[in-house]
C-alpha cells in the first residue's frame, strides 16, 4: 500500500509511520512542517501528486487548554483540516482514515461509551474534533473515523513519558484520581489503523486497548510499579482542583460495537501493552 500519513511527527503519526514501514508499505510521511492540513490548496496538491492508496490523518491541534483560547485555530485545524483531506481523498479515489477523540462525550455516563451514545462535547477542542468527524463524513462518505483516548507511547510530551521520566528522576508525581478512560498504546492503535485500511469499511470506530477502564492515578501507579520504582510518591489530585481552562469528561471509556459486528479481534489488554511500553 502507498500510505500517506499527516501529522507524521506526532505521537500516533510516528507509530503509524513505523508500523506501516515494518509492513512493507510505501510510506509517505508528512509532518506539520511539510503539510498544513488547514491549507486546502496544499492538501489538494499533495494528495493529487502523491497518489496514495490511503491517507491516515494523525494531525490535529491537541493542546486541549490552548484550544479554549483560540477557537478559530482549533476549528481550522481539527474540523476544516479533516474536511480538506476527506474531499481530496474523494477526488483522488483513495481511502481516508482520520482520528477523533473520546472527549466528544460529556462523561456523565457511568459505563462504556459506544457509537449509540450521543456526543456532547464540553470543550472547544472536543467540539472542533466532533465537527471534524461530521465534515469528513459529509465530504466523503467512505471516511473511516477512529475515536481513541488516553493514548500513550514513545516520544513527544504525552502523559506517560512525563510520568516515566519524572519517576526516574525521583520526583513526586501528581495524578488525577477521578477521571476514567480506556488507555491505548500508540503502537496498537497504529496496527489497527492499518487493518482498518485493509478492511475498508467506512464508519465510526472506537479503538482502545481492552480491559477495564482506569483512572489516571491507577494508571500511573501501574506504570510506576511495572518500572520497578516502588519508592515513587504519587499524590492523587481531583480534576476540579487542577482548575484547567478546558473541561474534560470524567468518564470516557470506549467500546466499539462496529468492530464487534465486523468480528475484528479486540486489541490486547492495556496492562500488557503498558508492560511492553515500560520495558522498551
Ligand atoms: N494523545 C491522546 O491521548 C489522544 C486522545 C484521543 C484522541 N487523540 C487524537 O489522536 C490524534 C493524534 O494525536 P497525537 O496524540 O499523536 O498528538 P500529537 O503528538 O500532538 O500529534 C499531532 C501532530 O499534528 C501536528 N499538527 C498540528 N497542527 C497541524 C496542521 N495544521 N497541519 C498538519 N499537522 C499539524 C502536530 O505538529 P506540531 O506539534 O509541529 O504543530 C503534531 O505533530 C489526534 O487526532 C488527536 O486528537 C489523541
Amino acid at each position: 500500500m502507498r500510505v500517506l500519513i499527516t501529522g507524521a511527527a506526532g505521537l500516533v503519526g510516528r507509530a503509524a509511520v513505523e508500523h506501516c514501514g515494518r509492513r512493507g508499505d510505501v510510506v509517505l510521511p508528512y509532518p506539520h512542517k511539510d503539510l498544513d492540513i488547514a491549507d486546502r490548496e496544499a492538501v489538494d496538491e499533495t494528495i493529487l501528486q502523491a497518489e496514495p492508496d490511503v491517507v491516515i490523518n494523525c494531525a490535529a491541534w491537541t493542546n486541549v487548554d490552548g484550544c479554549e483560547s483560540d477557537e478559530q485555530k482549533a476549528f481550522a485545524i481539527n474540523a476544516s483540516g479533516p474536511e480538506n483531506l476527506a474531499r481530496a481523498c474523494r477526488e483522488a479515489k483513495c481511502e481516508f482514515i482520520t482520528i477523533s477523540t473520546d472527549y466528544v462525550f460529556d462523561g456523565r455516563k457511568s459505563g462504556f461509551y459506544t457509537q449509540l451514545d450521543e456526543p456532547n462535547p464540553e470543550s472547544v477542542y472536543a467540539a472542533s474534533k466532533l465537527e471534524g468527524e461530521r465534515l469528513s463524513a459529509q465530504a466523503y462518505d467512505r471516511s473511516i473515523i477512529v475515536r481513541s483516548g488516553y493514548i500513550f507511547g514513545a516520544g513527544g510530551t504525552n502523559f506517560l513519558s512525563t510520568v516515566v521520566s519524572r519517576a526516574q528522576r525521583g520526583e513526586k508525581l501528581r495524578a488525577i484520581a477521578d477521571m476514567y478512560g480506556t488507555p491505548t498504546y500508540a503502537n496498537d492503535l497504529a496496527e489497527r489503523l492499518r487493518e482498518l485500511a485493509e478492511v475498508n469499511i467506512p464508519g465510526i470506530y472506537h479503538v482502545v486497548n481492552s480491559g477495564p477502564g482506569v483512572s489516571f492515578e491507577e494508571f500511573t501507579r501501574k506504570a510506576v510499579a511495572l518500572m520497578g520504582n516502588s519508592d515513587a510518591v504519587i499524590e492523587p489530585v481531583s480534576l476540579e482542583a487542577l482548575d484547567r481552562p478546558a473541561k474534560r469528561p470524567r468518564n470516557s471509556r470506549l467500546r466499539c460495537l462496529l468492530s464487534e459486528q465486523l468480528a475484528l479481534p479486540p486489541l490486547r489488554d492495556w496492562e500488557r501493552a503498558l508492560d511492553q511500553f515500560v520495558r522498551v
